[in-house]
């Protein structure tokens, strides 16, 4: 699938675009999924009002987010509630869909798991696949909020490192409504942190090991149309500003992690023994 090209650009910068490899009707039929399980959505749900916010991290120590490892949750975008009412529409005000779409949900699962993907993956050095994590990001228009600088790797941690990003533009994303930017060779640098569960379980505490700040002046934005496969390294420190436009920006991030390298128990996303991670076979 991955040319020599393409493969030495993957190892120089640690991420590779791939315009045009998911087909816009795909990217269509997803995004009208998505809005019809939006519908069923109660925002007043016991527990469920939680904020996703990078910056604030109050999610962090939420048993809503803990325990959406091997479920399908909602979160809302910072700025989404007033006194304990949503201030837009709530197709409006969703934040992120997590984390475990890919095996629970019929539609998800054949977008996740094509031959197209499995084939990158193998190029990439993977011999055993195994699809981790699933989000479907909003980054609504006014109030999508920034996701700030860091590596994947940092929050679901394998020894060895193994974790890839498969991000999808399901719309256009542009430097004006929040596009993915990231730091060339920025993957060279092991991770600076690990967030982890604290022992039982109920809170999260981030291991630092490297507490300079990455250099965000590298930053160069990875601007991709609707059905550009955007592949992020594990390491790569990655960033995407706030949306202050009028455009969405919804992407689907697919996290996949080599199932010969050990997912260690303290990961924040823990899965039940009754679903256990499967690779890209349908
Ligand atoms: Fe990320």
């Amino acid at each position: 699938m991955l040319s020599q090209q393409q493969l030495s650009d993957w190892h120089r910068d640690g991420f590779l675009v791939l315009p045009g490899f998911v087909p816009a009707a795909q990217c269509e039929m997803l995004k009208a999924h998505v809005q019809e399980l939006l519908s069923s959505v109660d925002p007043h749900a016991d527990g469920s009002a939680t904020v996703f916010s990078t910056t604030d991290q109050a999610h962090a120590q939420d048993d809503w987010f803990l325990a959406s490892g091997d479920t399908i949750r909602w979160f809302f975008e910072d700025g989404a509630f007033s006194d304990g009412q949503l201030t837009r529409p709530l197709p409006l005000a969703v934040n992120k869909l997590g984390h475990a779409m890919h095996d629970l949900d019929p539609v998800f699962d054949s977008f996740s798991r094509t031959e197209e993907l499995a084939e990158v993956a193998g190029d990439v050095g993977f011999i055993d696949p195994k699809l981790l994590q699933s989000m479907y990001i909003f980054k609504q228009p006014g109030i999508g909020g920034e996701v700030i600088c860091h590596c994947d790797h940092t929050f679901l941690w394998t020894e060895p490192q193994s974790v890839v990003g498969f991000w999808v533009a399901i719309e256009d994303a542009t430097v004006d409504n929040g596009c993915l930017w990231a730091i060339p060779g920025g993957h060279h640098t092991p991770a600076k942190s690990r967030f982890r569960l604290e022992p039982g379980g109920t809170g999260t505490t981030n291991d630092i090991f490297d507490d300079t700040p990455y250099p965000v002046d590298d930053l160069v934005p990875l601007e991709a149309e609707a059905g550009t496969l955007v592949l992020l390294h594990g390491t790569l420190p990655h960033w995407s500003g706030p949306n202050t436009s009028e455009m969405s920006r919804h992407a689907y991030t697919l996290h996949v992690i080599e199932g010969e390298a050990e997912y260690l128990p303290d990961n924040w996303l823990r899965r039940d023994a009754q679903l256990p991670l499967r690779g890209f076979a349908l």
